[in-house]
């Protein structure tokens, strides 16, 4: 059984993480991980970088970058399940399975195609589909495969993301309905507060596909520069200005506390200048990921590391995916020939040796529950007994006709009537029983 929460996130490979990767995915995935309740499942999403780059050397680098990322971030790689997607085969397995789950009508409804096609009817194409890979378009059944490969129940992502959360859930729903409970329904975790999607050096969303990001470690010469590009309006020093309509402000608060950003909006209704505000939030930010960009820069030069910290999650990964894997394909039909079809299964067990002490403890627990259970039965083999001897006795009493067990039979088959399902079964055993009294 599956006690803990299941906690699954996943990066795509294709660049850096920026600032808004880090509030709204990174950052609680790692603090999901220190919480003791939670079973964390964080990975390199290479497969779905081959969606939108075709440039091997940044996918290469990507991964290498996003994995040293979450390293330097401190995720602890023994408590938490940190893989790369292409090391489980499972998952693009699993990924055709739930193709063939999906309407395609769904899959027209999705984000990213949708606004392919707009970008074409926009530009008077009249193909309307120009541009658009299969990859592009059946995109959220990858990753609704990554998410009931391990039937993880929580999922940190951005809010631009919570769309294909609820595809997920809705592919998984349809599945379990052909072939049995096999998949939790995963929700979407979304940051708190965080009630916007953080805005990027033009004030639209922060999107490496707008060109406008901060990166994560950005060095802090590079990070200067970026911060200084961030688009304010005209407003002079000592006019006030409005932080909720401000991406400088926002930036900042969202790496502050309550404190420190409301110490912040007195100075914008004080008229900061914009100049000032930039080298502000420079500072503040420069000084809150110091830290782990140092340890980022030792980690990323280290490649044979990381690939071992990988090489450990695959492994631990594959515990699971592997048997459930052969659950699923079973459930649908594939299974070797001598084997048998058993949708009916709803848990998983990942096949671990035993040592010959847990062995023991096992077997002493199994002969436990049947001991257990055979007193069980005993009892109510007592009890059926007595209900019997006593109808006897009753019937004896009522002077042994005919008419006197109907009277006691007709009262036992309306307790019947009344009765639950276990104890409906008893008294119809001693229905019988009564009734052959007579005999
Ligand atoms: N689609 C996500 C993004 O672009 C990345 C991702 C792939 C993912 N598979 C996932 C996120 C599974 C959460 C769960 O940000």
């Amino acid at each position: 059984m599956q006690t803990k929460q299941r906690v699954l996130t996943g990066i795509t490979t294709t660049g850096t993480p920026h600032l808004g990767n880090y509030l709204g995915a990174l950052k609680p995935a790692i603090a999901a991980s220190k919480d003791t309740n939670n079973d964390s499942f964080y990975f390199m999403a290479d497969y779905h970088a081959l969606i939108k780059c075709q440039d091997p050397a940044t996918v290469h680098k990507s991964c290498r970058d996003i994995a040293a990322i979450w390293l330097a971030l401190g995720l602890d790689t023994d408590a938490a399940t940190f893989y790369r997607q292409s090391d489980i085969p499972e998952i693009p397995q699993l990924t055709w399975l739930l193709t063939c789950m999906t309407p395609k009508g769904m899959m027209n409804r999705a984000h990213a195609y949708k606004a392919s096609v707009d970008a074409n009817t926009a530009q008077g194409n009249p193909d309307v589909d120009d541009g658009v890979t299969m990859g592009l378009y059946s995109y959220p059944i990858l990753m609704a495969a990554d998410i009931l490969m391990f039937n993880a129940q929580q999922i940190p992502v951005g809010k631009d993301q919570i769309q294909h959360i609820e595809m997920c859930r809705d592919i998984a729903a349809r599945f379990n309905h052909a072939f049995g409970e096999h998949f939790v329904l995963p929700e979407a975790m979304v940051e708190e507060g965080d009630a916007k999607v953080l805005s990027g050096l033009d004030g639209r969303k922060m999107s490496k596909s707008y060109g406008n990001i901060i990166p994560l470690f950005a060095p802090a010469d590079e990070l200067r520069k970026l911060i200084n590009q961030i688009k304010t309006n005209t407003l002079q020093p000592g006019e006030p200005k409005d932080p909720d309509t401000c991406t400088l402000y926002e930036i900042y608060a969202s790496f502050a506390t309550k404190q420190q950003a409301d110490a912040m909006r007195q100075r914008y209704a004080e008229g900061i200048a914009w100049g000032e505000m930039k080298g502000e939030l420079f500072e503040f930010l420069n000084d809150q990921l110091q830290e782990s960009r140092d340890q980022y820069n030792r980690i990323i030069a280290d490649p044979v590391f990381i690939e071992a910290e990988l090489r450990k999650g695959a492994n631990k990964a594959r515990e699971y995916t592997v048997p459930f894997m052969d659950r699923l394909r079973a459930a649908v039909g594939i299974l070797p020939l001598d084997g048998q079809v058993s949708t009916k299964v709803t848990q998983t067990k990942v096949k671990k040796e035993l040592s010959a002490a847990e062995q023991a403890k096992a077997d002493a627990g199994k002969a436990r529950a049947m001991e257990i259970a055979k007193q069980r039965e005993a009892q109510e083999q007592a009890a059926i007994a007595k209900r019997v001897e006593d109808a006897r006795l009753e019937w004896q009493q009522n002077g042994g006709t005919t008419e006197a067990l109907g009277v006691i039979c007709a009262q036992l088959e309306e307790e019947i009537g009344q009765a639950k399902k276990k104890a409906k079964k008893q008294l119809q055993q001693i229905l019988q029983a009564v009734q052959g009294l007579s005999a």
